[in-house]
């Protein structure tokens, strides 16, 4: 499949989908949440894909933002649906994914573009990243779930003064507020977000996409996030990876997930 603001490249059993429009700092526009939702719905169905990694092109930009020059002329039926359609198409989905995604923070990651790496389950960034979400100096609020997973990430408070403020923080102070993992530089950032990507793919996809789901569950409303990680433990015994796992362990061997 080719996409025209994607590029797509396996890696052994870790994919990497890399935001293709450097001319506009990667910003996210309609055709591009499209690509992007069928990418990782393909990966997502893929069985020799176990861990994907999205960053963006170019040395500068993660992802700029949603296309304010798309959007600079909607009403507010439009505006809704705009925020409505992303979330369901790429954020939403992107969080409820059965593989693990890390988002490699590779330059600005602004608006819809942190809301995007925030959706991802694991950040890693750059040391040259930017962050923030500066929709309030554009008269809008973040509309891709920014106001509630920036909050869920660093708290309320840094949550509002980020929003308020519209200001930028660099990516040691988003390692030190909890929203990305890792830093590194610009030149080992691709090679890090590969190194988790082999430490996960060591473990048991199925028990992984349960993990996931049992997460997810705190975030959910009317969802007893305890109820839920019982339910998926439950589910878990007796599949082909919970035998190979535990089988490993008794006979004190490697466990081979992913033969
Ligand atoms: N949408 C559309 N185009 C964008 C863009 C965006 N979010 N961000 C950058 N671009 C474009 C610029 O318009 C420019 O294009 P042209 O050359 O055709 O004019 C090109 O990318 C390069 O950008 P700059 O010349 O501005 O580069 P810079 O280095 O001077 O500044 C920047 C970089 C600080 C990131 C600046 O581009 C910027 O502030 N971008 C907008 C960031 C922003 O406000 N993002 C939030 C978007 S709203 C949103 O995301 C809503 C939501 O939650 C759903």
């Amino acid at each position: 499949m080719s996409y025209e603001n994607l590029i797509v490249e396996q890696k052994g059993m870790t994919q990497v989908i890399t935001i293709n429009r450097p001319k506009q700092l990667n910003a996210l526009n309609k055709a591009t949440i499209q690509e992007l939702h069928e990418a990782l719905d393909a990966a997502d169905k893929d069985a020799q894909t176990g861990v994907i990694i999205l960053t963006g092109s170019g040395e500068k930009s993660f992802v700029a933002g949603a296309d304010i020059k798309e959007f600079a002329d909607f009403d507010p039926a439009q505006g809704k649906d705009l925020a409505a359609q992303g979330q369901e198409k790429l954020f939403t989905f992107l969080q409820n994914l059965s593989t693990p995604v890390i988002a490699a923070v590779n330059g600005f990651a602004l608006g819809g573009g942190l809301e995007l790496a925030m959706a991802a389950h694991i950040r890693v960034a750059s040391d040259n990243a930017r962050m923030g979400l500066p929709e309030v100096s554009l008269g809008v609020i973040p509309g891709y779930g920014g106001t509630q997973r920036l909050a869920q990430l660093v708290g309320r408070g840094k949550a509002m003064e980020m929003v308020m403020t519209a200001g930028m923080i660099g990516a040691e102070e988003a390692q030190s507020w909890g929203l990305v993992n890792h830093v590194t530089t610009q030149e080992e950032l691709m090679a890090l977000a590969e190194k988790i990507a082999g430490k996960i793919l060591n473990n048991s996809g199925n028990a992984i996409a349960a993990a996931i789901r049992a997460i997810n569950a705190n975030y959910e409303d009317g969802v007893d996030g305890y109820a839920k990680e019982v339910e998926e433990f439950g589910n878990c015994f007796g599949t082909p990876d919970f035998k190979e796992g535990t089988g490993a362990f008794i006979e004190k061997r490697k466990a081979n997930f992913r033969s």
